[in-house]
């Protein structure tokens, strides 16, 4: 049976309660340190676990490859899953993480979920289906001004090993625009750009499984997704979401 969008949210949201139970007893939460920079809790390990065994259950045909498991041999046609998006944030009680789940089949990205259980926000897109929060519609902004515009972006917890790290960026964007923020979720910063509540959203040095799912909801709700060089494409090193509208703009600033 072909992947669909609501066999899909069955599963995603019932991982969500797997999260949310762990997030409403941080106090018991085990953390563990993938290394100094990366966290890994309970419910990273838990939430993973349940995604690859009902989606293996429900579609045996598609691989898998999950943030904390890593890849099965099947990649051609594969699940690629953020069990929990913004770790730390979760790990601080604070409410912007998510699941993130995507679908592609021969490179080419069919679904994808973006789930935030404790924002109960759940957004979605299917190729050429449109892109939706909580089953509304939902479109990037008209805003064609970077001088008006809010942008997204984020930072790894700890990047002083970077050569180039983000801050030059941060700080030639900060003096043209009306604000950045720092949500602490790339899937969650994607789905904000498709919503129209950012009108653009960059971040360096990030994994295919942090934005697959996000950059299908982008691009069906009428965005662009590119390089810093707007090379149109997913570049988790150097990805830059936008309504279009003010990307000519922010390109000479990347
Ligand atoms: C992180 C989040 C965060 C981003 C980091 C990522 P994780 O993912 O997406 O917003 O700034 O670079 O590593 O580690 O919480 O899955
Ligand atoms: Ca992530
Ligand atoms: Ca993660």
């Amino acid at each position: 049976m072909p992947a669909n969008l609501k066999t899909l949210e069955n599963i995603v949201r019932q991982a969500g309660e797997i999260a949310l139970t762990h997030f409403n007893d941080l106090q018991h939460l085990e953390v563990t340190k993938k290394s100094p920079r990366d966290l890994v809790t309970a419910a990273d390990v838990a939430v993973e676990k349940f995604l690859q065994q009902a989606l293996a259950h429900e579609y045996p045909e598609y691989g898998f490859w999950g943030e904390e498991s890593g890849k099965t041999d099947f990649q051609d046609q594969r699940w690629i899953v953020d069990p929990i998006d913004g770790t730390h944030s979760f790990s601080k009680g604070q409410y912007f993480w998510s699941i993130s789940v995507a679908l592609e089949i021969d490179g080419e990205l069919i679904l994808g979920a973006v789930f935030a259980p404790a924002l109960n926000d759940y957004y979605c897109a299917e190729k050429n289906q449109g892109a939706f929060k909580n089953t509304k519609r939902i479109h990037v902004s008209p805003e064609t001004e970077l001088a008006n515009s809010m942008i997204g972006t984020g930072f790894a917890c700890l990047r002083d090993y970077l050569e180039e790290n983000n801050l030059e960026r941060f700080c030639k964007i900060a003096q043209k625009t009306t604000g950045q923020r720092r949500f602490g979720s790339a899937a969650m910063d994607m789905c904000l750009v498709a919503d129209g509540q950012l009108d653009a959203y960059w971040e360096q040095e990030l994994n295919l499984y942090d934005i697959a799912a996000g950059a299908l909801i982008v691009l069906e709700a009428g965005g662009t997704v590119t390089d810093f060089k707007g090379k149109s494409g997913i570049y988790p090193k150097q990805i830059l979401a936008s309504n279009g509208g003010v990307l000519n703009e922010l390109l000479p600033l990347m």
